[in-house]
């Protein structure tokens, strides 16, 4: 049988490593669909008209080393606006959702697009402040020279470009549980979002 978790939400959010923790926790799958248009992004600036380099997405683009860089991160953020991109990527995200045993999918639209049907629906926030100051100790700690001023306008900047589009914007869906990480720990963020999978799978 397959159980779909849908979790959305902004950058640095926390999304990520409470999805990698769900998915450990329940054994299911984990697609980290961000992952893929920042595949179509990194592409875009080697010079591939993105539509196409979404139709053509290989294993070898998504194991790319430099996907999680701020160009890439930017240029992921321009190419998820544009609708034929999306739609280039539905089926695969689709396909993964459906398989047996459960699969946890974060994102952007996976509770209001990609996966109206999900049995368990999260939306992961912060105030943007927090993101930014998680994500610029990341980037520290891996030796990015930055600044937290840069990294803040660079949030605010893809923040407003991923609520703001036309093409399923970043928002809620109305049956998601949201879940304020500005004042948790990882550990109670990851406990509350168990806990909200462990009510859905009983009110099954
Ligand atoms: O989660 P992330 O930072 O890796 O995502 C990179 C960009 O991709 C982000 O700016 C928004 C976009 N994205 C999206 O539009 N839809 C998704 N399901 C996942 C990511």
């Amino acid at each position: 049988m397959s159980f779909t978790v849908a979790i959305d939400g902004p950058a640095a959010a926390g999304k990520g490593t409470i999805s990698r923790a769900v998915a450990d926790h329940f054994g299911f799958a984990h697609l980290d669909t961000g992952l893929l248009y920042r595949a179509v992004g990194a592409r875009m600036l080697d010079g591939t008209d993105p539509a196409e380099a979404a139709e053509t997405l290989t294993q070898e683009t998504l194991a790319r080393g430099d996907l999680r860089t701020p160009e890439v991160a930017q240029a992921a953020s321009k190419v998820a606006a544009m609708p034929e991109v999306r739609a280039a990527l539905v089926d695969f995200q689709r396909a993964f959702a459906a398989r047996a045993g459960g699969a946890v999918l974060d994102g952007r639209d996976i509770g209001t697009v990609i996966c109206p049907e999900a049995a368990a629906k999260l939306f992961v926030t912060a105030s943007d402040t927090v993101r930014a100051e998680r994500r610029y100790r990341e980037l520290a700690d891996k030796g990015v020279e930055t600044t937290f001023d840069e990294v803040l306008a660079d949030t605010r900047e893809r923040d407003t470009r991923d609520s703001a589009r036309a093409a399923a914007p970043l928002r809620p869906a109305e049956d998601a549980v949201v879940l304020d990480t500005s004042q948790m720990s990882i550990e109670e963020a990851v406990a509350a979002a168990i806990g909200a999978i462990e009510a859905a799978r009983k009110g099954q």
